[in-house]
């Protein structure tokens, strides 16, 4: 039900993510969309906090998430699945794969000189009922050093298992144009409007609709696509009465969960998130830690294997195989998934592993401003404290995309990698152990990521070289005997014997 094209949707102009924090505009005279945060700037649609930890979501239990990452072309996306329903990842990852390919296709007509570009998908649970889940997906492009936010909400109908777009809420094609027609009145009246796109809004755009607690629509636009990039991000309303009556028996669904505050997990705020991780208990006493006493990596083989962009589904069984084997691992984690898996993070910490800060967005460090990065590693750092009591001891950029200026904002070393099986590209666990088992070499530090693929590699990969004598250690612990610095990048660590 999500198949038309979306050649339209990526508006990669002069878009500033400033200005798209900067305001709000609305039509003068209508009331406020969204409720604004103190700072007077529009709290977001969603939070980007998962369906796992919040409250009162035993319908949604299972739910997990997942991921895909190139790190060549800096492209992170992330999005919710279900246990017992595939189809409701599936209509979002396919979502995902057209925003990706739309990507490409843009980038491929870059010159081979054009700074790097970035394309960051994150999901957030915007609504929730027995029947209806509504996800809101965020991309974040840049190109040409600047950056903008494209947004696409879809809706997940449980009772015949099918994801639904802004079409599929309205009763027949006449309805659906009546709502076309009530989103250009509203746009004539914004003065940042472009005349021609409020006179006649193409219906791509109207791919991001919510609702308001009083039941009006709220549709959102991508950045750049209806005014100037640089104006306020823009939000059109369509208002309750005249709204109802072109609704679908669906879309009176989708709307009946949007307006219900109580049950939309958009309504937890950083404040909620921490006082879910507050909520998530001290860390374990740890017991593997006191049992064990670092080597000496400065004398014998040593190897540390790292994981990437987790906690997440796989993590309980990474932890469970690298126990097995009496390895020691670091992990480093992003933000939002930091609440959503915190029981596994914490039982990480308890088993001696070591916790990277891996910024909280998954955005590139080096393609914002220095504050934007700042708060990025902040926000995880203080997560990462109040799901496990831990503090980071490591910080690695995301993409392992770095600079001087992005080395100061870390209080730690920052740790890179010098081994990368590719694991984000292939997903073939024979390929992931024999790229491991090729190019390890003492003092190496091993890029892998949290996937299902890589944790079905990891037992040949932990074997296979334990066989050969090597120490898994922490990269902390394999950085010792070079007495690592804080604002320093490193790539491996000793090299031992
Ligand atoms: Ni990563």
């Amino acid at each position: 039900m999500i198949s038309r094209p979306r050649s339209s949707r990526l508006c990669l102009g002069a878009a500033l993510v400033a200005a798209a924090l900067a305001g709000c505009a609305v039509s003068p005279g209508a009331s406020l969309p969204r409720p604004l945060t103190a700072a007077g700037t529009p709290a977001p649609i969603g939070d980007g906090t998962g369906l796992a930890a919040a409250p009162g979501l035993g319908l949604l239990e299972g739910s997990g998430t997942r991921s895909r990452v190139d790190e060549h072309h800096h492209i992170h996306a992330r999005w919710f699945t279900l246990e017992d329903e595939p189809a409701f990842g599936r209509g979002q990852e396919q979502a995902v794969d057209q925003e990706i390919a739309a990507f490409r296709a843009l980038r491929e007509r870059d010159s081979a000189s054009a700074p790097p570009s970035e394309l960051n998908i994150s999901s957030a649970v915007t609504a929730r009922s027995a029947r209806m889940v509504g996800i809101r997906q965020t991309a974040y492009a840049v190109r040409d050093s600047s950056g903008s936010s494209a947004y696409r909400t879809l809706w997940y109908d449980r009772e015949d298992r099918n994801t639904l777009d802004t079409r599929d809420l309205f009763a027949s094609d006449r309805d659906w144009s009546a709502f076309g027609a009530l989103v250009a009145d509203d746009l004539a009246v914004d003065p940042d409007v472009f005349p021609d796109r409020a006179a006649d809004p193409d219906p791509v755009l109207l791919d991001s609709v919510n609702f308001d607690a009083a039941g009006n629509a709220l549709v959102e636009f991508d950045d750049g696509s209806v005014a100037p990039a640089a104006a306020s991000p823009v939000v059109a309303r369509v208002g309750s009465a005249a709204l109802l009556p072109l609704l679908s028996d669906r879309g009176l669904a989708v709307r009946a969960a949007g307006m219900d505050p109580a049950g939309a997990a958009s309504s937890a705020g950083p404040a909620q998130e921490t006082a879910r991780q507050d909520a998530a208990g001290p860390p374990v006493a740890g017991t593997v830690p006191s049992a064990r006493r670092s080597p000496d990596c400065g004398h014998v083989k040593c190897i540390a294997l790292t994981f990437e962009d987790g906690p997440g589904p796989e993590t309980g069984r990474l932890l469970s195989i690298l126990e097995e084997h009496d390895a020691l691992a670091t992990f480093f984690v992003v933000g939002p998934q930091i609440g959503r898996y915190g029981a596994e993070l914490r039982q990480a910490v308890a088993a001696g592993h070591e916790i990277g800060n891996h910024g909280w967005s998954h955005r590139a460090l080096t393609s914002m401003p220095a504050e934007q990065a700042r708060r990025e590693l902040g926000r995880t750092d203080d997560a990462i404290a109040a799901a496990t009591g831990a503090s980071s001891t490591l910080m690695r950029p995301p993409y392992g995309a770095t600079s001087p200026e992005v080395n100061r904002l870390a209080h730690t070393p920052v740790a890179l990698w010098d081994v990368d099986p590719l694991d984000w590209v292939h997903h073939d666990p024979d390929l992931v152990v024999d790229a491991v088992l090729r190019r390890a070499h003492p003092g190496a530090i091993v890029l892998l990521h949290g996937s299902a693929g890589t944790a079905e590699s990891l037992p040949r990969i932990l074997a296979g070289l334990g066989g050969r004598g090597y120490h898994f250690v922490t990269v902390s612990e394999l950085l010792a005997p070079m007495d690592p610095e804080a604002q320093v990048a490193y790539t491996h660590g000793a090299a031992g014997k």
